[in-house]
């Protein structure tokens, strides 16, 4: 048994319902990454044991696209859009101001888990930019003075 059996366990499961396993590296990781939260080591060997794939294509799938984790994520997640039309309404400001009010940097989690930050490119809404997402919520037209409000907003989830 190791940490991650239940959840490999439910993941077994969704494989099971697979017509066919060829092609499915993608979905099985999606999935995998639902259930889990991130991509722990343990979880990408199962995959690649499960689809017979070699363990370096799954790692090299997880690293190639920026949405897979290979980190565990804090309870919050807050993404800050640093696309073209965010970026040039001040959209690097709003990160460094979380940055500092979390103590962490872009990419990192907070030590008791409750936050992660990161950047991420155009969400499609930029006739909302700047825009920041917190566990999927899109708030728009943010400034730096907003950042306190929403980490209230997300303090009562916390
Ligand atoms: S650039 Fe941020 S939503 Fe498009």
């Amino acid at each position: 048994m190791s940490e991650f059996s239940p959840q490999i366990a439910e993941l077994d499961g969704f494989i099971d319902t697979l017509d066919s396993l060829e092609g499915k590296l993608i979905v099985v990781l999606h999935k995998a990454q639902n259930i889990v939260g991130w991509l722990p080591t343990e979880v990408q060997n199962h995959i690649a044991h499960r689809l017979r794939v070699p363990a370096s294509k799954v790692y090299g799938v997880v690293t190639f696209y920026s949405f897979f984790n290979t980190k565990p994520k804090g309870k919050n997640k807050i993404s800050v859009c640093l696309g073209t039309a965010c970026f040039v309404r001040g959209s690097g400001d709003i990160a460094d101001e979380f940055s500092k009010r979390l103590g962490i940097g872009v990419g990192e989690t907070s030590e008791d888990k409750l936050y992660s930050l990161d950047s991420i490119r155009c969400v499609g809404a930029c006739g909302l930019a700047p825009v920041v997402t917190v566990n999927g919520k899109v708030y728009g037209r943010v400034t730096v003075k907003d950042v306190d409000n929403i980490l209230k907003d997300v303090g009562g989830n916390a």
